[in-house]
């Protein structure tokens, strides 16, 4: 069940009801956290099989992030800004990781959900997903929790991993199983979709860290606007902190916008411009560069710069 993306409110956090749901193997699968578990085994040295009590006797932990869906995994050149920024609590896998014990073998995490079914010609295929031992170790967290409420079931009740620098994709939900391996598992989700030829590379790697991306959110795209001085603002987001972001009205020049910093965590960072609108029909497009030097491209890329129609009256 693939839902369209609800028009996100502009505001920091996103309300849960406005976020996107993306699942690809039908309905949800119904979890009861009283007989939930997750068992964690593979290349360790103590096979665990944790409940949900025992998970939350962890040591906890919480974070502001952009949830942003790849979009559709065979058209990276179609622009997709289904984009949140998020509050999660949960446990960081490292804690998990350390009860297990990887073995000095283990080189990847392995992921995966209690969802099964069909998908491109697949079926009764599982979800899973995989990472780095590593990267896996040090970024994600196994949450429980989304803007202070327990995750509703559509968003993986009772727990889901969180990869918060990473492409939605990345962040399996309804999580029952972690494997230690050597090898990255070859899998629907993992080597056949979801993998993409970044720029300046020849070979195909897996869709990990978002890009540079920017999303003008005031006004919103079709409406009216007093003509005269306008406020124009939205939020821009990277993997890494964006350093810059520019704005051009119809075929002006670009000028830069008010940035806000990113602070401690990877949450969507404001921008505001205000400018003058003459009366009628106008465009606007916006533009983010981040600290790594991407630039959002101007077409032909799914992080496109966001072009919104806004008339002045
Ligand atoms: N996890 C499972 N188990 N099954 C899924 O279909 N979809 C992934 C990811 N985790 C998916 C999953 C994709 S493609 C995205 S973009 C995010 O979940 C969406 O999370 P949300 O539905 O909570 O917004």
């Amino acid at each position: 069940m693939i839902r369209t993306d609800p028009e996100a409110p502009d505001r920091y956090l996103t309300p849960v009801e406005d976020v996107f749901v993306r699942n690809h193997l039908g309905p949800h699968p119904r979890l009861d956290p009283a007989t939930w578990t997750l068992t964690v085994e593979g290349l360790v040295e103590r096979p665990l099989r944790l409940d949900f009590p025992s998970l939350q006797g962890l040591p906890q932990t919480r974070f502001t992030a952009v949830h942003e869906c790849f979009g559709n995994p065979l058209r990276p050149d179609v622009p997709t800004r289904a984009v949140t920024n998020l509050e999660w609590a949960g446990v960081p896998l490292a804690a998990v990781l350390e009860l297990a014990g990887p073995r000095p073998e283990a080189r990847h995490v392995w992921l995966e959900g209690a969802d099964r079914g069909d998908f491109a010609g697949e079926s009764g295929v599982s979800y899973l997903k995989d990472l780095p031992l590593d990267q896996a170790g040090a970024e994600v967290v196994l949450a429980h929790t989304m803007n202070g409420e327990p995750l509703r079931p559509d968003h993986g009740y009772p727990v889901r991993a969180v990869a918060p620098l990473m492409f939605g994709t990345n962040s399996v939900k309804w999580l029952t199983r972690i494997v230690l391996a050597a090898e990255r598992p070859d899998h629907l989700f993992t080597t056949r979709l979801y993998t993409r030829v970044l720029p300046g590379e020849s070979e195909a790697s897996p869709v990990r860290e978002k890009d540079v991306s920017s999303k003008l959110l005031t006004p919103r795209d079709g409406r009216s606007v007093p003509a005269g001085v306008c406020e124009l603002a939205g939020y821009a987001w990277s993997s890494t902190e964006v350093t810059a972001v520019e704005v051009a009205v119809d075929d002006a020049d670009w000028q830069p916008a008010e940035l806000d910093r990113r602070g401690p965590h990877p949450s969507w960072q404001r921008f505001r411009l205000r400018c003058e609108l003459a009366p009628g029909p106008h465009r606007v497009r916006c533009r983010a560069t981040d600290s790594a030097g991407r630039v959002q491209p101007l077409t032909g890329d799914r992080n496109a710069v966001h072009e919104i129609a806004v008339v002045a009256e």
